[in-house]
């Protein structure tokens, strides 16, 4: 009854729009924004994507595919599901059902250019293959490089460590916000078919170290795991990362991957600072579990995964990182606590683009001491699943991408009971005057916590 009505209610929203506004959409007063804000950052010479939209020219020959990729929400590469869950996230590049429904009126109306006057100023880009975040943040603070890898064509995964590299840093900086580029001479048009052929570094666990070897940062040394396909890490404004003077950035745990040809890489990590002077206001930690026994059948589609975590003490949880492998197509992520039982988020998953979501600081979920979080992955094993290479065979985890896994990769701020109820309370005024969403704040509706449940 309700899906019924959901899909009846989004058939006349498709319908209203159709029938206003959406005739006279122009390439150059509707197409041409979107393409700019969304798309461009990869869809221009030299970046990761195979073809540039930075003209109509340039646009036009892919009118048709634009249209499928976008409606099936594969570009951009950003897969949370709109109808469940929170939506307010950082940097999200995705585009609305507005947005959607213009390319497509504008590519069944035969794509029409329209006036060059209503065509915006071209966005510049700093340079050929820059780090996305200039845009939003300016050039980065500090920028250093790993050591070059060689990588032959064809040999096998290879899992080690590569060396350090100096931050150079004469003092102790707070981190606001992290982006890893991978540097090599692998041809862009070498690899139209898949981000996954582009990249060597498959994954990257960088850590802040001493020059006499002993970890820095207390308890919370590493950047997020830096993987294919990855965005940038924002940090939530009131958890930034300490980085000491005299550190050396140890790429200690990276996982190369060989295409078919000779090829050389490096991995550029480039870090935002704070002003000097800042000082976090919480205590920022790793927050990840997962599922070690998976067991798969071949040829089987809605495989379902779960893994279970009991939360000891009062969080801000700050990001959603779905981790899965080639199988892995969708993951959700549920909270429960006594009566309570939310679904935080779902998102799909695609093992060639692996997205890390960061919440907005007035939508992170707020979640008391006593939650279970829940992860679901689904799993598809069947050749409509593209990422799969044999889908005749059982697979079970491990750390190649064709064997399994199941992971939240997230980060929490662990809050003391006061900061929690300063934060519920921040939390309920905004979601009162409608600045806030209500989901993902388990005890904003509730004064005061539920009986035990286990009575
Ligand atoms: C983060 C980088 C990135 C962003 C942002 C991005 N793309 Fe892509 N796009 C790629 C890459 C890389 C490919 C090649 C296929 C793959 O690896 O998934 C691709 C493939 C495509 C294709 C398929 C090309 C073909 O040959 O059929 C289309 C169409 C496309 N993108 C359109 C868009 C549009 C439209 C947007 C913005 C709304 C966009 N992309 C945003 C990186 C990106």
């Amino acid at each position: 009854m309700r899906v019924g009505l959901m899909a009846a209610a989004l058939l006349i929203a498709h319908a209203s729009a159709g029938a206003q506004g959406l005739s006279g959409v122009t390439f150059t007063k509707d197409i041409a924004p979107i393409l700019q804000r969304s798309c461009q950052n990869c869809h221009r010479p030299n970046s990761v994507a195979p073809m540039s939209l930075m003209t109509y020219e340039e646009v036009r020959p892919f009118a048709r595919a634009i249209r499928q990729q976008t409606a099936l929400r594969q570009m951009p590469p950003w897969y949370i599901e709109k109808a469940i869950g929170i939506q307010a996230f950082l940097d999200d590049p995705s585009l609305s059902d507005e947005e959607i429904a213009a390319i497509a009126a504008w590519v069944d109306a035969g794509a029409p250019e329209g006036p060059a006057t209503d065509l915006p100023p071209a966005r510049s880009f700093p340079d050929t293959r820059s780090f996305s975040l200039t845009a939003t943040l300016g050039p980065p603070d500090l920028v250093v490089s790993s050591p070059e890898v060689l990588v032959k064509a064809g040999v096998p995964d290879w899992w080690g460590a590569i060396g350090e590299a100096p931050s150079g840093l004469t003092e102790d900086r707070y981190i606001k916000a992290v982006e890893h580029l991978e540097v090599n001479d692998v041809p862009v048009q070498a690899s139209s078919a898949s981000i996954g052929g582009r990249f060597l570094f498959h994954h990257a666990a960088v850590n802040f170290v001493q020059p006499d070897g002993t970890l820095d940062g207390g308890t919370f040394q590493a950047l997020p795991v830096h993987e294919v396909g990855r965005n940038a890490d924002l940090f939530d404004p009131a958890a930034g990362r300490l980085i000491r003077a005299g550190a050396l950035l140890s790429f200690a745990n990276i996982h190369l991957h060989a295409n078919d040809r000779d090829s050389k890489a490096r991995l550029d990590v480039a870090l935002w600072f704070h002003p000097r002077g800042y000082r976090p206001a919480y205590d920022v930690r790793p927050l990840t579990w997962g599922q070690n026994e998976i067991d798969l059948d071949g040829n089987t589609a809605d495989q379902v995964v779960e893994a279970f975590y009991t939360l000891q003490q009062p969080i801000k949880l700050l990001n959603y990182e779905p981790h899965m492998h080639a199988a892995g197509v969708r993951m959700c992520l549920e909270a429960i606590w006594g009566p309570v039982r939310q679904m935080l988020n779902c998102a799909g998953y695609n093992h060639n683009w692996v997205r890390a979501y960061t919440y907005h600081p007035d939508s992170a979920p707020l979640l008391p001491a006593g939650t279970i979080l829940r992860i679901v992955g689904y799993n598809d094993t069947t050749a409509k699943n593209p990422n799969v290479l044999d889908p005749r065979n059982w697979s079970g985890w491990g750390h190649r991408s064709v064997d399994n896994m199941l992971n939240n990769l997230a980060y929490a701020a662990f809050l003391t009971p006061e900061q929690f109820e300063t934060e519920v309370a921040a939390r309920r005024e905004k979601i009162r005057r409608g600045e806030a969403e209500a989901v993902g704040c388990l005890t904003c509706g509730v004064q005061r916590p539920p009986q035990s449940a286990g009575r």
